[in-house]
Order: C-alpha cells, then structure tokens, then sequence
C-alpha cells in the first residue's frame, strides 16, 4: 500500500511538470520519449524484448510496431488506456505470472513515468530498426 501511495504521488509530479502551459504544451511527445522512456526500455526490456538480443513472449518493445502488435495476448499498450495496457499491469507486479521484468519490479519513478507515456497516448517516434 505504501509503494502504491508513493507511486502515485510520482505520478502527479510527473504529470505536474508536463502541465500544459497556456496552449503550447511545455513537452514535447517525441522528445518526451526518447528521453524518459527509451532509456526504460533499453536497460530494463531490451535484453528480452528486442532484435538485438532475444524475444521472449513474442513481443518486440524495440519498435513502435513491436508494442503495437504486441505478443501472445495482443497489443501490449492501449495508448490512454493503463487497464487495458497488458505492459502497464506486466510492471505493476500484481501476479507473479505476468510480472515484468520477471525478476525485479522496477522503480517506482519508472512505473509513473510509464504510467504517464501511456496515458500522454503512448507517442513513440521510433521506426522499424532496419537491419545491420
Ligand atoms: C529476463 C527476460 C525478460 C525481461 C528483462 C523482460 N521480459 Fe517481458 N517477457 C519475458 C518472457 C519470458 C515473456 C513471456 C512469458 C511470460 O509472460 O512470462 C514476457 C512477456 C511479456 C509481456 C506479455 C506479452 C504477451 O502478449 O504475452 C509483456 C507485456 C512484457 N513481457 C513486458 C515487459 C516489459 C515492459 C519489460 C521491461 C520493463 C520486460 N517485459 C522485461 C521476459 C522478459
């Protein structure tokens, strides 16, 4: 209770400090992106989740593609949507079966900033990873 207390409070900073200010919003999505969430997704999911190492699930998160289609069980973000987002209930560690990354639950401040990438709409400027 007391990390999910925590984890919300990170959320409303985090939301707070991309408050629209007047009509220019005072982020920008793509930029948002690459610097809060690729950064996430490349220590934390890469490592099984993309083409540079292995795929488990059948999911890619190495492209916006990849979440988009997503593994077994679908799409794994349903952009504005955190209950219908399969990636979001994987890191909320609620059972032990689908927890995500399987190990270690990650930071709370991650979680929100998921959390918040998702409910912004999910914007990812990433394309297909060509191949090397
Ligand atoms: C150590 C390897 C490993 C890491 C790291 C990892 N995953 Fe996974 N992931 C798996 C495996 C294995 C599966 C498929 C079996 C399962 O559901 O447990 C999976 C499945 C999933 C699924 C369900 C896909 C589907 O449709 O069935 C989601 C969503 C997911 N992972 C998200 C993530 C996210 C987000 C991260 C990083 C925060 C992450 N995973 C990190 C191994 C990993």
């Amino acid at each position: 209770m007391k990390l999910f207390a925590f984890s919300l409070i990170a959320l409303t900073a985090v939301m707070s400090a991309l408050a629209v200010e007047g009509s220019k919003p005072a982020y920008e999505p793509d930029e948002f992106f690459r610097t809060q969430i690729l950064p996430i997704l490349q220590t934390r999911c890469y490592e099984c989740h993309s083409r540079e190492h292995e795929v488990e699930g059948e999911l890619f998160l190495d492209s916006k593609l990849g979440w988009e289609t997503g593994g077994e069980n679908g799409p794994a973000v349903k952009p504005g949507d955190l209950k219908n987002s399969p990636l979001i209930q994987a890191i909320r560690h609620l059972d032990s079966d689908s927890a995500m990354p399987p190990k270690k639950k990650l930071p709370p401040i991650e979680i929100a900033l998921l959390e918040t990438w998702v409910l912004l709409g999910a914007p990812d400027p990433r394309t297909l990873p060509t191949k090397q």
